[in-house]
């Protein structure tokens, strides 16, 4: 088997990509959200490949140093892998220069908030309602105090 490949997401993975949020997200985003996030200059989009087949996705947005983890999901039957892991690793390594990075989760997401903490993630906030249903943790990595950074 092929090592696994990392690489920016094109409209035409959309019908991949979104069938595996459809499998992991309780509300995937829409065809047009999903091309509005693409064409987006501040938005980037990987994907992680596997014999030809997408295994799993990342959005970050990046604004003024800090960066924003948008939407992550790794197809069901290929989770604990470590996917998730590397495709943050790159998302993050393409903004060398930022200093910090934030994100939303439910506090009942174990399997999520677990990855997010493996990674230095701490919580720091709590969003009233943001999912409707439920309030969202919100947590930060201090990205500058990371020494695994390579700060080119
Ligand atoms: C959260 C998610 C993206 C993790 O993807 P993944 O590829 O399975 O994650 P990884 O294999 O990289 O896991 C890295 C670490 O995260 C933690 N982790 C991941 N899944 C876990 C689980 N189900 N239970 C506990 N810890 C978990 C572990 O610390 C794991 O390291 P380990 O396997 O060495 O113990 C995946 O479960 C998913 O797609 N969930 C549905 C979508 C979602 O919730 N997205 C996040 C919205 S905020």
């Amino acid at each position: 088997m092929r090592e696994p490949v990392l690489r920016r997401m094109r409209a035409a993975d959309l019908p991949a990509v979104m069938e595996i949020d459809a499998l992991s997200l309780p509300r995937p985003w829409s065809a047009a959200i999903w091309r509005g996030e693409l064409e987006s200059p501040h938005a980037l989009y990987l994907v992680l490949e596997e014999e030809g087949d997408i295994s799993g996705h990342i959005g970050i947005r990046h604004v003024l140093g800090e960066l924003h983890v948008t939407t992550i999901a790794v197809r069901p039957q290929r989770r604990r892998r470590g996917h998730a892991r590397a495709l943050i690793g790159a998302a993050f390594a393409a903004y060398p220069e930022a200093r910090l990075a934030h994100l939303e989760v439910r506090p009942t997401n174990a399997a999520a908030v677990t990855l997010y903490e493996s990674l230095g993630f701490r919580a720091t906030g709590r969003r009233p309602r943001y999912y409707g249903d439920e309030d969202a943790l919100l947590m930060t990595l201090d990205l500058a105090g990371d020494p695994s950074r390579d700060r080119r």
